[in-house]
């Protein structure tokens, strides 16, 4: 005899079974999809190192765009380039996690609220490599609510900020969300992170109740914690524990020098 819709061994069946059915169309749909997710991440982060750069419109070919970008992989310790890793598919994030890539930070060291930092990063150059029109940096540290991250674009001479952008953060809209807002970003064009040639610690800070001179910029209103963790990620990040010595090699002039030599070595062969 055929059992009653209102049978509880009924319900039950057809419930697992639309359970069944509703995991496998998620799961299907889950990994089918990975595919365009990683594509559509990788595109997000190639616009939003054109953005900080100035090289983003609305419309603009992401990919093509991109062609003037050159990423390397940066040895933070010395400052030095390295071809141990390939590049376009380095990982810094996975090998801030990994404890033969990274080095522990703590207490007075870990401004930045990291606990853990690789020993390799990867930058990305604008114009000719050899001799980059602007170095995009990427920095990341703690906000209020959680890890900001972010890039930092900063002019051939390594010291003249041209921009920065936060392209993930748990801030509040309004208060710390103001990190992304295009009018307090604007401000950040042209000013410098030294005070002067001799500095080794960088001087960039976000200030309460209106910035003056050229370290300084506008903290966000209402927003003292995060404008704090700003200052201390740009602090950790453009210290000698950081880019630091890697930045000294574009303030001392050293990535011209070289290109002047390769050109005069051309001219005189
Ligand atoms: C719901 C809520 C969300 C907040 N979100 C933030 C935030 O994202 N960033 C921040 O610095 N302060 C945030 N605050 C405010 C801080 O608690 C603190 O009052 C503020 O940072 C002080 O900034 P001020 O000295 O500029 O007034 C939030 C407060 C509340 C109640």
């Amino acid at each position: 005899m055929a059992q009653s819709n209102n049978s509880i061994k009924k319900i039950l069946t057809v419930a697992f079974a639309l359970c069944i059915v509703c995991s496998v169309i998620v799961s299907t749909a889950a990994v089918g999809l990975r595919a365009k997710q990683e594509l559509n991440q990788e595109l997000d982060r190639k616009s939003n190192i054109l953005d900080v750069a100035g090289l983003y419109e609305p419309g603009t070919d992401v990919e093509e765009a991109f062609e003037q970008v050159t990423p390397r992989v940066v040895d933070l310790r010395t400052g030095e380039y390295t071809d141990q890793f390939d590049a376009a598919t380095y990982d810094s994030f996975q090998a801030a996690r990994d404890p033969a890539q990274s080095r522990t930070l703590s207490g007075e060291k870990d401004i930045a609220g990291l606990s853990r930092q690789e020993n390799f990063t990867t930058v990305y150059l604008v114009g000719n490599p050899d001799d980059p029109e602007q170095i995009i940096l990427p920095v990341r540290g703690q906000g209020l609510w959680g890890l900001m991250r972010g890039y930092l674009a900063v002019q051939g001479d390594g010291n003249t900020i041209q921009g920065i952008t936060f392209y993930s953060h748990s801030e509040t809209p309004g208060l710390g969300g103001e990190v992304d807002n295009p009018r307090w970003k604007s401000q950040w064009d042209g000013k410098e992170i030294f005070a002067s040639a001799d500095s080794v610690q960088p001087d960039i800070a976000l200030v309460k109740g209106g910035a003056s001179g050229e370290t300084e910029v506008d903290a966000l209103s209402g927003a003292s914690l995060t404008s704090k963790g700003v200052t201390n990620l740009l602090q950790f990040w453009l210290s000698p524990e950081g880019f630091g010595e890697y930045l000294a090699r574009f303030r001392s002039g050293i990535e011209r020098e070289t290109v002047q030599d390769a050109s005069t070595d051309t001219e005189g062969a």
